[in-house]
């Protein structure tokens, strides 16, 4: 029996079911390759969902964990706090977008930070209504779960959601849906459902990550804006998935122009250690009660070293332009390989800066998905050395988070192991249907 298949056996018999998890049992990683405990190494454009944008095990960040586990690795902030807590809190003031006083609070998760970003908002408006859009994904906790723009699986099972929680669709025009057929349903939202004095927050992911890497259209997210300010809306912008130079900016957000009022961050922040931030206006940062917001583990130094680590070498290696130099080979590839004869199953490919999908459709005249497909293209991909993701509402969008630090031969291997993977399926799923 090979180690691969002992383990999942064990995970059968140990871990809950709920908890979902690909075949790949890690070993060691390094960069953008993983080896898997069979030996069998991979070139990986999972990235830990977008964290190990400085690829795994970055020689700086590594470096300064082990140099911080020298000194303590945990006090807890609000018994013992440390300077590093706070440099990193002035450095996250200063990063995110918009001219203005703004406070941070360090957390572990980007649930975490979506639920706190929540609070301050309810704190400081003295109201309780939150917009959220279809397909949103804002993490597993209970409100990050309302939030969700996708019933099956993240609140299928789980009882009543907290109230107040309205959904707008995502404009998405692939799908049908425009800039203004969106605005128009959050227009009506606001006279017929609930009046705009009731809703603390709006919270929107400027490139929806598990929804299918679609993308805000820098008008809407200013016309979001322009709603919030009229209506004293706090707009909340989650850059759990899009942040961290992975778009090619410091903040997705900043394609748009526009601030939001609090940003939620996290994945990429720590480079593989769990820590999440929110930061946002000072007043309304400062409106929760003392010892109202915070954890046991919140901002872990540990963790804190890592980001000020991977804000260091986003800054020395230029990762923003590499985000963007990675995606759009990517990109170009991408588009050249569906406008070949026999590849109309890639409907649509997206994206901004080194975040990329395509979406498989059975037609390019309905758009319909073929979830089938994507999975196929999935596991022949796996089977020749590459991990991608899956995502999107219709479960037919293959996205791909290549660490911004990844080579450009692996790049180039990569891309040609999703081309015979996309080959291979589709050859497969015809001789299925002969
Ligand atoms: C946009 C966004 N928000 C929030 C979360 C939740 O983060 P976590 O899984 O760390 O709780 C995620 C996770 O994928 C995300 O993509």
């Amino acid at each position: 029996m090979s180690a691969t298949q002992h383990l999942k056996n064990r995970r059968t018999s140990a871990i809950a079911k709920g908890v979902a998890s690909r075949g790949i049992y890690a070993a060691r990683a390094e960069n953008a390759e993983l080896w898997d405990v069979d030996g069998k190494r991979y070139i990986d454009f999972a990235a830990g969902i977008a964290v190990n944008n400085t690829g795994h095990r970055h020689p700086r960040v590594m470096a300064a964990v082990a140099q911080q586990s020298e000194a303590f690795t945990h006090t807890c902030f609000h018994v013992a706090p440390y300077e590093s807590y706070l440099a990193l809190a002035e450095r996250l003031n200063a990063a995110t977008p918009g001219d203005f006083a703004k406070k941070t609070m360090l957390i572990t998760t980007g649930a975490e930070a979506v639920e706190n970003a929540v609070k301050m908002a309810r704190a400081y408006t003295g109201r309780s209504g939150v917009i959220a859009f279809s397909g949103a994904f804002h993490g597993r906790t209970l409100m990050g779960m309302a939030l969700c723009g996708k019933v099956n699986p993240y609140k299928k099972a789980f009882g009543a959601m907290p109230p107040e929680v309205l959904h707008v669709p995502f404009p998405n025009e692939f799908h049908g849906v425009t800039v203004r057929d969106s605005l128009a349903v959050l227009e009506n939202l606001l006279r017929s459902s609930i009046d705009p004095q009731r809703v603390a927050a709006m919270i929107i992911e400027p490139v929806q990550g598990e929804g299918g890497f679609n993308i805000a259209q820098p008008e809407f997210l200013r016309a979001l804006r322009a709603i919030c300010d009229e209506h004293g809306i706090v707009l909340i912008a989650d850059e759990v998935q899009a942040g961290i130079a992975r778009t090619g900016k410091l903040f997705a957000f900043e394609h748009a122009g526009v601030a939001a009022d609090l940003v939620t961050m996290a994945k990429g922040l720590a480079g593989g250690f769990p820590l999440s931030a929110v930061t946002g206006r000072a007043e309304i940062a400062d409106a929760a009660p003392v010892g109202g917001i915070g954890g046991t583990y919140a901002g872990n130094p540990l963790a804190v070293a890592a980001a000020h680590a991977v804000l260091d070498v986003i800054a020395e290696e230029d990762l923003c332009a590499r985000a963007t130099e990675v995606g759009d080979a990517i990109k170009a590839r991408l588009i050249s390989l569906a406008a070949r004869q026999g590849m109309e199953a890639i409907g649509d490919v997206r994206g901004l800066g080194a975040m990329i999908a395509f979406e498989l459709v059975t037609d390019r005249q309905t758009n319909n998905p073929d979830p089938d497909l994507t999975q196929a293209i999935v596991a022949e991909a796996e089977a020749r050395g590459l991990i991608i993701l899956p995502c999107g509402t219709r479960a037919n969008t293959i996205r791909l988070l290549p660490p911004l630090t990844t080579p450009m031969p692996l790049v180039e291997e990569a891309l040609d192991i999703i081309e015979t993977s996309i080959e291979a399926a589709i050859n497969a799923a015809a001789v299925a249907a002969e």
